[in-house]
């Protein structure tokens, strides 16, 4: 037994808060630091690019995050189909409790639907009060995660690494503050192929969720958006099995596949008027004109901003990346 009275739990809780951000403000200082896309500069924690403030925001889920075995996570790298995959996922879980003419995508969007782990303000954040099975979203590598997330479930959608370069560049250079330099996609190209952007590198990223999902296919279903984008619907069935609720004879017959599909699509979800005016806060992480969630939406836009020779060192980077590990983001159109 302690001889030391222990302190009151209110106290135990600030002095643990203190210590992460004691923390976080040494990790600032000693990390090794690059150019940010939309910061100043990127930080290089466990061998991934974080901002300032996604940094702490990973200290304080390791200490405060407590998952739940039904808890289903959608993991992406940014601008790799996150949007979508969380409409896809929300209606096909929760096709019982809305009809397809009246739902709730209809009046709140996608984005409301997964709360966003990385952005979160924890200890306040708390998620108790949600139903089961939540939903949780998150753009961080899955070695980053807290293992008691590994209880749960997760969806992973990656794609080529050509589009999410040109869909983060533009999206982040909204995002860009004016007093930083106009970020040119030449820069963003080189920093993007060392592994530098905002939960990068890209190739790492990818490959800590295939090789959980190599380990454990029960627990992680990997996608790629190309394929979301070629057979919405043959996912669409995986995704309702994978999240326990397979679809019935009676709902095939129905056609609820294809409405799912449909309330889901690009021109759909675009011309919602919920997802074309206001903005989207991410905690005090990000805040979002809606509408810059739907930019075209096709396979192989790059092809109308890259390069012979940049299109050849991507190949490249991905030739050696993923050597020997079965798995190619290669384009086949
Ligand atoms: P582009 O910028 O190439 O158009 P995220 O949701 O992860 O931020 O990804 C954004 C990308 O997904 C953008 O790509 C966006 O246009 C595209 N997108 C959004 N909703 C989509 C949908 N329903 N179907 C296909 N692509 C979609």
């Amino acid at each position: 037994m302690s001889s030391f009275p222990s302190l009151p739990e209110s106290e135990q809780e600030d002095a643990k808060y203190q210590n992460i951000c004691n923390n976080h403000k040494h990790l600032l200082e000693t990390l090794p630091k690059a150019n940010g896309w939309r910061n100043p500069h990127l930080y290089n924690y466990n061998g991934f690019w974080l901002n300032p403030l996604v940094l702490k925001t990973n200290l304080l889920l390791h200490t405060y995050f407590k998952s739940h075995p039904t808890d289903i996570f959608l993991a992406s790298f940014m601008k790799s189909g996150t949007t979508w995959l969380k409409a896809l996922m929300f209606s096909t879980l929760n096709r019982h409790r809305y009809t397809f003419s009246d739902h709730y995508l209809h009046k709140h969007g996608p984005q409301s639907t997964f709360p966003l782990l990385d952005a979160e303000s924890y200890p306040i954040t708390d998620f108790t009060t949600f139903s089961h099975p939540r939903l949780f979203a998150t753009h961080s590598a899955h070695t980053l995660l807290p293992p008691c997330i590994s209880s749960g479930k997760f969806v992973y959608v990656c794609r080529d690494p050509k589009d999410v370069l040109i869909s983060k560049w533009m999206f982040m250079s909204k995002l860009r503050p004016k007093d930083l330099p106009l970020l040119s996609l030449d820069e963003a190209f080189e920093l993007f192929c060392l592994g530098v952007s905002e939960f990068g590198p890209f190739w790492e990223h990818v490959m800590s969720y295939w090789r959980a999902s190599l380990e454990s296919p029960e627990k992680i279903l990997f996608l790629k958006y190309e394929e979301v984008k070629k057979q919405p619907e043959v996912v669409v069935r995986k995704l309702a099995a994978f999240m326990g609720k397979p679809l019935t004879v009676e709902e095939e017959k129905k056609g609820v596949v294809r409405e799912i599909v449909k309330l889901c699509s690009f021109e759909s979800l675009r011309n919602l008027e919920v997802n074309k005016k206001g903005v989207e806060k991410f905690g005090k992480l990000l805040e979002v004109e809606k509408q810059d969630f739907f930019r075209k939406g096709e396979i192989g836009d790059w092809k109308n901003y890259l390069s012979e020779e940049m299109n050849e060192r991507i190949d490249g980077i991905m030739d050696d990346k993923f050597r020997g590990s079965g798995l190619s983001l290669r384009a086949t159109v």
